[in-house]
């Protein structure tokens, strides 16, 4: 049995003016997860949210908020956004020196544990916390900003890290540049869980929001 394929809009390219109502209407237009993209300006040359902005939008949706923590060092952080409302919470290979103690503070919470790849990091790096993973999200972009152009030689990894996995019941996560161009060659190559800020959030309104995650969904489906 294939994983469910999953659609988690990045609200990192919505209305930060009215977030809670464009995480509301995100859900209301088909999103499976939202997803979230903390940055500490540190470990990537962006800034943008923490614990205090997930609490106040945790009451505009009952869907899984998957937390991508672009931050170094995550541990000091990992309670605070545990509390806030993260149900998933991934942490970056390269964002420290004891990853395995990462994943285990998130489990200890009671949370889903998730590790992110960059581009330039080889899979090699989680063969040995695989089963202390419940998610594997692979950048297909330098991570820091949306709307970046997807990394073709990436796919090639994505194929890597499924076969690493195996039977494990491990989601494979891709984020950045997906559309509906690029989806059906990550989930060819075994991704089940896309992550897509830019291509979801163009529009404006949730007509096509609706709109954006069918044709990803569709593009993706067709391959599966
Ligand atoms: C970037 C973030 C992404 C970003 C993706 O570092 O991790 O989640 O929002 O944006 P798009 O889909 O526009 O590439
Ligand atoms: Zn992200």
């Amino acid at each position: 049995m294939p994983r469910d394929l999953i659609i988690a809009p990045s609200i990192l390219s919505a209305d930060f003016a009215r977030l809670g109502e464009e995480v509301a209407t995100v859900d209301a237009a088909g999103a499976d997860w939202i997803h979230l993209d903390p940055m500490d300006g540190h470990f990537v040359p962006n800034i943008t949210f923490g614990p205090p902005v997930i609490k106040a939008i945790r009451g505009s949706s009952k869907k899984l908020f998957d937390c991508h923590l672009m931050i170094a060092p995550a541990d000091p952080y990992i309670a605070a956004f545990s509390e806030a409302g993260a149900d998933l919470i991934t942490v970056h290979a390269e964002a420290g020196p004891h990853l395995d103690r990462s994943l285990q503070t998130i489990r200890a919470l009671g949370k889903k544990a998730g590790v992110s790849l960059n581009p330039a990091t080889p899979e090699s790096a989680i063969e040995y916390v695989l089963d202390r993973l419940d998610l594997i999200l692979i950048m297909t972009i330098n991570p820091g900003f949306g709307g970046q152009a997807f990394i073709p030689s990436v796919v090639e990894k994505v194929r890597r890290v499924k076969a690493l996995v195996g039977n494990r019941p491990i989601d494979i996560e891709i984020d950045g540049g997906i559309t509906p161009e690029t989806a059906p060659l990550v989930v060819a190559a075994g991704a089940n869980v896309l992550v897509a800020g830019s291509a979801v959030f163009k529009g404006g309104s949730k007509e096509a929001y609706a709109k954006n995650i069918a044709a990803i969904r569709a593009a993706a489906e067709a391959v599966r």
